[in-house]
């Protein structure tokens, strides 16, 4: 797979990575034996770079993730997140709680070293230097490698970066959500890679999306406006779209929408999640596709008739 590199401090990835929030929680029921399956698909298909996070099950995740990864751990980058309270997901960046967070995921995944460390979402109850300061000293330890920052805003990430480099700044991009735009000008100033989450907008992009009523209760969707009764006909028309552009071309929806993030910059690596070996397959394949000018402009034009917005935060 071709390799990327995540703004200029050097962190390498392959240029599709891999999302494990779906292995423990967010899109129905688990199975952990055809995640870590899925997982070890993703690596012998040249997928380099695997996210998870404390809040994805609250160390299951991480403890999954870790356990998939052990055996071929040298040959991979794994990012993790802190900054969530657990009873009721509230930003928690408290410089002790990041102490004790992070101390908790280096034993949860099974390594001496984290590769990328996020603060998940930023809390405004905390000064952005302090955060970095903190994360610094994991650094400083050999505990941490690069530092990354999600869900937060331009003049944070400018502050930041100001304490000490930040590699790696982790949104919400696809063909449906596309606001993080606005942020590219502040990352490409500060010499900050992207990494793309939820780049199949959370399966609306998936070619086998579904209504609300057909998730489980505890199903994220629930809560997503692509998915309210007000947009989802729109949103399934530009799906259908979509579709017949990866159809002309032979190809996924998945596929098409991957494709379409890397063509944005050279320095993107999208995450999807799957929970299954052959639609991993599915999205490393992406890495291949080469989209025209026009198939673009075309992808553009669907892109702007998507009803609802993302949400943040999770
Ligand atoms: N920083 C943050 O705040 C944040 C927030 C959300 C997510 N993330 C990260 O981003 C990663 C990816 O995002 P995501 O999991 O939310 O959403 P996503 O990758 O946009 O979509 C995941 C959904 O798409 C399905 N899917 C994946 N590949 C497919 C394919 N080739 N064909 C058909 N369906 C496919 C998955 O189902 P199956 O599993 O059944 O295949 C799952 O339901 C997460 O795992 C997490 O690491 C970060």
């Amino acid at each position: 797979m071709q390799q990327r590199t995540l703004g200029t401090q050097g962190l390498a990835a392959g240029s599709i990575g891999y999302g494990a929030m779906g292995t423990v929680f967010a899109y129905g029921p688990t199975d952990d034996t055809e995640s870590i399956a899925a997982i070890r698909r993703a690596h012998e298909l040249g997928v380099t770079h695997f996210d998870t996070a404390e809040m994805y099950g609250w160390g299951d995740g991480e403890r999954l993730l870790g356990a998939a990864l052990a055996p071929i751990r040298d040959e991979v980058t794994i990012a993790t997140k802190f900054g969530f309270t657990t009873d009721d997901w509230k930003p928690d960046s408290r410089p002790e709680h990041i102490r004790e967070v992070v101390d908790r995921s280096l034993t949860n995944l099974g390594t001496d070293s984290i590769d990328l460390l996020y603060q998940h979402v930023h809390d405004p109850a905390v000064p952005i230097e302090d955060v970095v300061g903190v994360m610094q000293e994991f650094v400083q330890a050999g505990k941490v490698k690069y530092l990354g920052l999600s869900n937060t805003d331009g003049e944070n990430i400018r502050r930041a970066h100001a304490v000490h480099p930040i590699s790696v700044f982790q949104t919400e991009y696809s063909v449906f959500a596309r606001e993080s735009e606005e942020l590219f000008p502040v990352v490409d100033e500060l010499g900050i890679g992207l990494v793309a989450y939820s780049p199949l907008a959370r399966g609306f992009l998936s070619g086998a999306v579904r209504p609300r009523s057909d998730y489980p209760e505890d199903d994220i969707r629930h809560i997503l406006e692509w998915w309210a009764a007000e947009h989802f006909d729109q949103n399934v028309v530009v799906a259908e779209g979509l579709s017949g552009i990866a159809a002309e071309r032979g190809i996924s929806l998945a596929q098409l929408s991957l494709a379409w993030i890397l063509a944005q910059r050279n320095d993107i690596v999208p995450i999807p999640g799957s929970k299954n070996p052959v639609r991993v397959a599915d999205n490393v394949a992406a890495a291949d596709v080469v989209l025209t000018a026009d198939d673009l402009a075309r992808i553009d034009a669907l892109s702007r008739d998507v009803r609802g917005k993302r949400i943040r935060n999770n």
